[in-house]
């Protein structure tokens, strides 16, 4: 028997010796990746004790879930997102420093190659929902604008769909910018006020939280991807706090920090300069780009 042979299996060393096997692996992170995954898993089988019956349904489920996959439906990322898996891999690689921004989800509804759009731009193209004025300003964690910064935002429409779940009803690019700041580093557009929306819940994930009793909604959002040369690029969204489901967002994307004030606005000639129809919602919210290499805590 080789060093890394560590005997006949058994229920008491089954760690050792699977991990044991996996000893001369030529990649080192993989190797402790897999180390961490046996132990984690076998503590889970053993406290669980699952019969054949419940490991052949938990087989049959993850089955499901790639089946459920094409280029356009990732039902695995689906499941990371409603286990917090998204969220905590997402925090993890996002410490930002003192000041900047929060992070959170990018979720499936991102699309390259939005137009690029003059500041100001209305992006609803359908007229549904209430009108939205949205401005704010994109700063260092020292408090100066950034010029020229990119700004990639798209949202659900009155109904609470993405243009690209319903290809041929809304026009394409609905509810989608990119904007550029000004030299104040300012940023302002138009657009209408996001709805709450279920994940996509017609597959294994959706039945999943269906036998968990959870619901598969995202409170009401706005989906940015800010980008600025010598900074992190920051994946954020902004949420209404007075969304029904602001407590229990379906994927744990909601944070302290991102939560926006929708202030429902009288203001005739405002209204009339943004071609409006009348009373409308109001949101300034600036976002803190952290530069690159700067480290939580240092700013
Ligand atoms: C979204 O906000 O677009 C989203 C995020 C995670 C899962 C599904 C949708
Ligand atoms: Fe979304």
């Amino acid at each position: 028997m080789s060093a890394h042979e560590k005997g006949f299996f058994t229920e008491e060393n089954s760690v050792e010796v699977v991990t044991g096997r996996n000893s001369e692996a030529s990649d080192e992170r993989l190797k402790q990746v897999m180390e961490v995954m046996t132990r984690k898993l076998h503590e889970a089988v053993k406290e669980i004790e699952p019969t054949q019956d419940e490991w052949m349904q938990a087989i049959q489920f993850l089955t499901r879930t790639g089946q459920m996959c094409n280029e356009w439906r990732q039902e695995f990322i689906l499941l990371s997102d409603v286990l917090g898996v998204s969220m905590l891999v997402d925090a993890i690689n996002n410490r930002k420093p003192s000041g900047a921004s929060e992070s959170t989800v990018l979720g499936p509804f991102h699309v390259e190659g939005a137009p690029e759009l003059e500041m100001g731009a209305n992006i609803c193209l359908d007229a549904k929902g209430e009108d939205m004025f949205i401005q704010g300003r994109i700063l260092d964690t020292a408090g100066h604008p950034i010029a020229n910064a990119v700004i990639d935002v798209w949202q659900a429409n009155d109904e609470g769909f993405y243009d690209v779940q319903q290809q041929g009803i809304q026009p394409d690019f609905n509810l989608r910018g990119v904007f550029r700041t000004d030299a104040d580093g300012r940023y302002w557009f138009r657009a209408v006020k996001p709805k709450f929306y279920p994940i996509p819940d017609d597959g294994p994930v959706g039945q999943l939280l269906g036998q968990l009793g959870r619901h598969p909604y995202r409170p009401a959002h706005l989906h940015y991807i800010i980008k600025a040369d010598g900074f992190e690029t920051l994946v954020t969204h902004i949420f209404d706090p007075d969304d029904p489901y602001i407590n229990s967002d379906a994927v744990f994307g909601v944070k302290e920090s991102l939560l926006a004030e929708f202030r429902w606005t009288h203001a005739p000639d405002r209204a009339l300069s943004y071609d409006f129809k009348g009373d409308f919602w109001d949101v300034e919210h600036d976002f803190v780009l952290a530069r690159i290499a700067e480290k939580r805590g240092s700013s």
